[in-house]
């Protein structure tokens, strides 16, 4: 079975929201091998979004990620880092389906809820970055 790193972002745990986004996961087959919650310095926000480096949002989106607590967990199923990205919706809001979490839940593109890995070399990455393996619980 596959697993994804995932994160609930500042805009969902400031307004209370992790219950509800984990029960998407949950109602979605995915189960939670592994979670806590942690408060990112702006250069750890950083390094885990190295990839955009070079995007005019870097700087705001690092900020962002370390305003409030998140909280950081491993999704573990069939096809997890496909599903958990139909469950999570579209990065804008706007464009995201029905009953998506960010449909849901996400107050703008920069401030979208949650956070999944992308590919399978991309959330062995991060899932190392936050978990050791003996913290994976499956
Ligand atoms: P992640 O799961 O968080 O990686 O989202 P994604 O894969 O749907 O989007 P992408 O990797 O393209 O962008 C990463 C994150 O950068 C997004 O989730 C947003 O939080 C943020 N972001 C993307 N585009 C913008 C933008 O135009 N403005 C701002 N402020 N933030 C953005
Ligand atoms: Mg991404």
């Amino acid at each position: 079975v596959e697993r994804t790193l995932s994160i609930i972002k500042p805009d969902a745990t400031k307004r209370n929201l992790t219950g509800k986004i984990n029960a998407k996961f949950e109602d979605a087959g995915l189960r939670i091998i592994a979670q806590k919650r942690i408060h990112l310095t702006p250069a750890q926000a950083g390094v885990f979004y190295e990839v955009h480096k070079e995007r005019p949002f870097y700087g705001e989106l690092c900020e962002f990620m370390a305003s409030e607590p998140v909280v950081v967990q491993v999704l573990e199923g069939e096809g997890a880092i496909a599903k958990n990205r139909e469950v999570m919706g579209a990065t804008n809001p706007a464009d995201a389906a029905p009953g998506t979490i960010r449909a849901e839940f996400a107050e703008s593109v920069g401030e979208n809820s949650v956070h999944g890995s992308d590919a399978p070399e991309t959330a062995a990455v991060e899932i190392a970055y936050f978990f050791s393996g003996l913290e994976l619980v499956g």
